[in-house]
């Protein structure tokens, strides 16, 4: 899949793409004035650049001849004089220094305060997007293709934009003068120097293609090498060290002779034009020595110097556009990639709820049938009926796969419905406002995420505003405190990659405690305690169990001992409610629930 979008972006874009694209303009406007300077700066270093191979000509010519030189027929400043030429340099180059230090600062600037807005709004653009678009998009693949793409919008800014239009400048401006100073020796060097660099560029273009072979089979060796070290411990509990290094070998190897070839033609590449070029510029020096030489010769030797440098100032930015066309033609499909992550329309735009209803808790599902997106071929739920009312607490109990997760992810409006209604306090789910919606909830999810960060920041993900009294009492209520308190920094330890890596039943517990400090309507538990010995297990079960009181709960649990006192026990089978019924009754009808329930203690007595 990225491979397919890095070949794609290697074409010329489409004039959609480039249509798109120029969503970018409206990130630059703000700070139009300061890139207008950057520009203005620009032209006069360019400019100033353009004077450098006209001092140097007369510097190494001004030797006496007796036509008058190119300076002569300006006439601005005496410059038969070697001094005065060295002075004159000197002045350039302090301008020069002067233009491009504010042009480099500017365009940075520029640059800088344009990403970061870009950046922000991908970020929140991401955030917002519905969750669907987070099963078709790999979440790896998706940050290492922004942050690729920002990364050549930011070189392209910053440098290549202003290095490309130099080039231009210096090859528009360059011919002019050299017509200037002699239009028969600069027929003789067009006829040469651009013959040559259009070749080079066709063969550049191939040797580009090689290359670009490589680069993908990089990034899948390297793919590899990222799947090996983050699975390292399951690579080492199979024994398949061996057959990992074998399969990157193969990689490896492939990448080898993928560079060789492109070696072997770049070679031959860089071989044609030193032989060319080389070959070109000795013809117009020929030519032009031709020319200063004789009783009366047409050319001074000031200018015919000024002119070879002309020429290689020439030869040189030609040979650079290729390359700086190519990296603006990516620059123009990363630009599109970004704008249409942006362009994107977020949940925000997509669930048009705008009802704010009271939301005390009462919760209908009238035959609720679903599919997931992106698999509409699989009914995930078929026809489910629930009735949940104010204060009540319900649990789903069924097999692994049967559709309990799906129902709390229906809960928080993550997916449109393929078919029926979810109805809080006899409001649509679909009229509902879905922030004001989720505001309402909280959710102890199947697998807990923590974010970087210390455990407080984590808790405090519940509610931004706690105070610390709020931040213990939750932590303790979810059985956390003890372990909190153990740590030298105790809320301040940061989780994650540079800190504590947390136990499976110590994260539970934290999402436990920021479920706890939302205060939520309605709370939903998804095996919230399955992480947690017998013991950890029943004292987070008494919290949650007073934590339940006053507000609608829905628990998935596996381990039924924990769901004994709900007010509905509802059994999923494939996607269908096989029972339902309190406890007791559930026994009594001596079902699947009552199967389950002898089968878990007869393991709890083996
Ligand atoms: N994001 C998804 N995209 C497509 N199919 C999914 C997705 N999530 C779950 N499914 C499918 O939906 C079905 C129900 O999954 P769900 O997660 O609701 O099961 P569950 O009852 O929670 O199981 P468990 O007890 O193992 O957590 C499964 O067949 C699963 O393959
Ligand atoms: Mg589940």
């Amino acid at each position: 899949m990225a491979k397919k979008r890095n070949a794609e972006r290697a074409e010329r874009p489409s004039k959609e793409a480039i249509q798109r694209a120029k969503g970018i303009f409206k990130y630059l406007r703000p700070y139009r004035g300061m890139f207008v300077i950057g520009w203005v700066f620009l032209v006069l270093s360019a400019s100033a650049g353009m004077v450098f191979p006209f001092l140097m000509g007369q510097l190494l010519g001004s030797g006496s001849s007796a036509t008058p030189s190119m300076a002569d027929s300006i006439n601005a400043i005496d410059m038969s004089n070697v001094s005065t030429v060295v002075i004159a340099l000197f002045c350039l180059f302090a301008l020069q220094s002067i233009f491009s230090f504010f042009r480099v600062v500017i365009f940075t600037n520029v640059t800088e305060n344009t990403l970061r807005d870009i950046r922000k709004d991908a970020f929140s653009r991401l955030v917002h997007m519905p969750m669907d678009f987070f099963n078709q998009n790999k979440v790896g693949e998706l940050t290492s293709r922004v942050s690729a793409d920002i990364t050549q919008v930011q070189e392209t800014l910053r440098t290549t934009i202003a290095e490309f239009f130099r080039q231009v400048f210096t090859i528009v401006l360059g011919i002019a003068i050299l017509a200037f100073i002699s239009w028969k020796l600069a027929l003789i060097m067009l006829a040469s120097v651009p013959v040559v660099a259009i070749v080079a560029v066709i063969f550049g273009r191939f040797i580009r293609k090689l290359s670009k072979e490589a680069q993908a089979e990089t990034a899948n060796s390297n793919s590899i090498l990222e799947e090996s070290l983050m699975g390292i411990s399951n690579v080492k509990a199979f024994t398949n060290e061996m057959m990992l290094v074998r399969r990157f070998t193969t990689a490896i190897d492939y990448i080898r002779k993928l560079n060789v070839k492109s070696g072997l033609w770049r070679g031959a590449f860089v071989s044609f034009i030193i032989f060319c070029v080389f070959g070109a510029i000795v013809l117009v020096i020929w030519q032009g020595i031709l020319m200063t030489q004789g009783p009366n010769p047409s050319l001074h030797s000031a200018d015919f110097f000024s002119f070879i440098m002309y020429t290689i100032f020439m030869g040189a930015a030609i040979s650079a556009i290729p390359d700086m066309y190519a990296t603006i033609q990516k620059t123009i499909g990363a630009t599109e990639n970004l704008m249409s992550i942006i362009h994107q329309d977020g949940e925000l735009e997509l669930l048009k709820g705008e009802l704010k209803p009271e939301i005390s808790g009462a919760i209908q599902f009238k035959q609720v049938t679903f599919s997931y997106p992106q698999r509409n071929d699989i009914e995930v739920l078929k026809g489910i009926d629930l009735n949940v009312k104010k204060n009540q607490t319900i649990a789903l109990v069924g097999s692994s796969g049967a559709g309990k997760s799906t129902i709390a992810s229906l809960l928080l409006n993550y997916y449109p419905l393929t078919d029926g209604s979810i109805e809080y306090d006899g409001t649509n789910i679909s009229e509902i406002d879905v922030r004001h919606l989720r505001e309402h909830m909280a959710i102890v999810p199947q697998e807990v995420l923590l974010f970087a960060g210390s455990i407080r920041e984590n808790i405090l993900f519940g509610k931004e505003n706690a105070t610390e009294e709020e931040i213990i009492a939750a932590a303790k209520q979810a059985n956390a405190w003890e372990f909190i308190q153990s740590f030298p920094e105790g809320l301040e330890t940061a989780v994650g990659d540079r800190g504590v890596q947390l136990s499976g039943g110590q994260k539970q517990r934290i999402a436990i405690a920021r479920a706890i400090l939302k205060n939520p309507t309605i709370l939903i538990l998804d095996e919230a305690t399955s992480a947690l010995d017998s013991e950890s297990e029943k004292l987070v079960q008494d919290a949650l169990q007073s934590l339940m009181h006053n507000r609608t709960s829905i628990i998935i649990a596996h381990r039924l001992s924990t769901i004994r006192s709900a007010d509905c026990i509802y059994v999923i089978e494939g996607g269908q409610i096989a029972e339902s019924g309190k406890h007791d009754e559930l026994i009594a009808q001596q079902g699947v629930y009552s199967k389950l329930v002898q089968l878990q203690t007869m393991e709890a007595h083996a």
